[in-house]
């Protein structure tokens, strides 16, 4: 299958602010290395679904990815074209075909403009219409995302409106555009649970009628379960296992992976594993274990993965994982 979006060891380091103290003794700068060479593929219209727990590079990822901040090094190759150093004017034409629904719908919507407004903003920005027909097809957005009356709906400000038609309302301006790959980063974790099947549900109808790839931001695997064809499973700024879905979720070969499945009953068959139980807290990114990052706190820890670092190797069909010790 062709892909839409191709990743090859992508980093993103952020600088640690340095006290007056370390500037004074010239100590030499650190990084916060969020991103630390990660490569994987999004095929075209397939949803891949990045996992891991808080603080292990999801959202930079994505970030890195749809160029709102800088990569620190590594390669990205949209629909064939590496993006990764086009200029502002160049890149334009790619802002539209990619879209980000981000991770907190309140504060990526402007509290003072009317939503109507905000999703007919992108349509403005990017010249695809007149203002008219901009309010015209905003409206159709709406009715689509299920925000009725529209007409009604339009004129509503953010603080008018629940999490839920917040998350649609951001969804929506996502769309308008009619884009090729979006990552939805957290798109439904800060939705009441009630709601989510139906944010899901949409979409997912989205998914269909414009034949999008979809980079699944998510730190909840009874989600990535629901939407995703893939999993790519980060931690520490490294992703240590990726397949597809159904595999993955059977089968998990790294321990980490299979810790996390552990802690979401509903998905584990308890009968058939051994319990991996994981100790301690994510490490600091700014000096990350040596060779395998998960090695602290990895019960089948040995010599070698305190030394060197483990590449992805496929188990199965189109199943990688980075371990020296993988479960299957
Ligand atoms: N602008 C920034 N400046 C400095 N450090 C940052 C910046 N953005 C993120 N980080 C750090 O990079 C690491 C990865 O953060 P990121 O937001 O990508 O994680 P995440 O997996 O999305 O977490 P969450 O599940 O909490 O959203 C964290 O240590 C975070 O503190
Ligand atoms: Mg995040």
């Amino acid at each position: 299958m062709e892909s839409i979006l191709k990743v090859e060891n992508l980093k993103k380091y952020f600088p640690v602010k340095r006290t007056i103290l370390e500037t004074l003794r010239k100590e030499p700068q650190k990084y916060v290395k969020a991103v630390d060479g990660i490569s994987f593929e999004v095929r075209k219209g397939e949803t891949l679904a990045l996992i891991g727990e808080s603080g292990c590079g999801k959202t930079t990822t994505g970030r890195v990815i749809l160029r709102l901040i800088e990569p620190t090094d590594g390669k990205i190759i949209f629909d064939g074209v590496d993006i990764t150093h086009l200029d502002y004017e160049a890149l334009r034409p790619y802002r539209r075909r990619m879209q980000m629904v981000f991770q907190d719908p309140y504060a990526s919507l402007s509290p003072r403009m009317k939503i109507g407004d905000a999703i007919a903003h992108p349509l403005l920005i990017h010249n695809l219409a007149t203002k008219e027909e901009a309010r015209e097809m905003a409206l159709k957005m709406l009715r689509r995302v299920g925000l009725t009356p529209e007409e009604e709906f339009y004129e509503r400000y953010p603080h008018h409106l629940s999490g839920g038609q917040r998350q649609r309302v951001v969804i929506a301006r996502a769309m308008i555009l009619k884009p090729e790959f979006v990552v939805a980063d957290e798109a439904v974790s800060m939705i009441d649970v009630s709601m989510r099947a139906s944010i899901l549900e949409l979409l997912e109808s989205f998914k269909k009628e414009y034949h999008l790839s979809m980079l699944f931001i998510t730190h909840d695997i009874a989600v990535a379960k629901l939407i995703a064809d893939r999993i790519a499973v980060m931690y520490l700024g490294k992703i240590v296992e990726v397949g597809p879905t159904e595999e993955v979720l059977k089968n998990p070969a790294h321990p980490y992976t299979m810790a996390l499945i552990q802690a979401v009953p509903s998905i584990v068959k308890r009968e058939k594993k051994k319990r991996i139980e994981i100790t301690g807290e994510v490490p600091n990114a700014v000096n990350p274990p040596s060779g395998c990052r998960f090695h602290p706190r990895c019960p089948l820890m040995t010599e070698e993965c305190r030394t060197k670092e483990p590449e992805l190797v496929e188990i199965s069909k189109e199943h990688f994982v980075a371990c020296y010790h993988p479960l299957v």
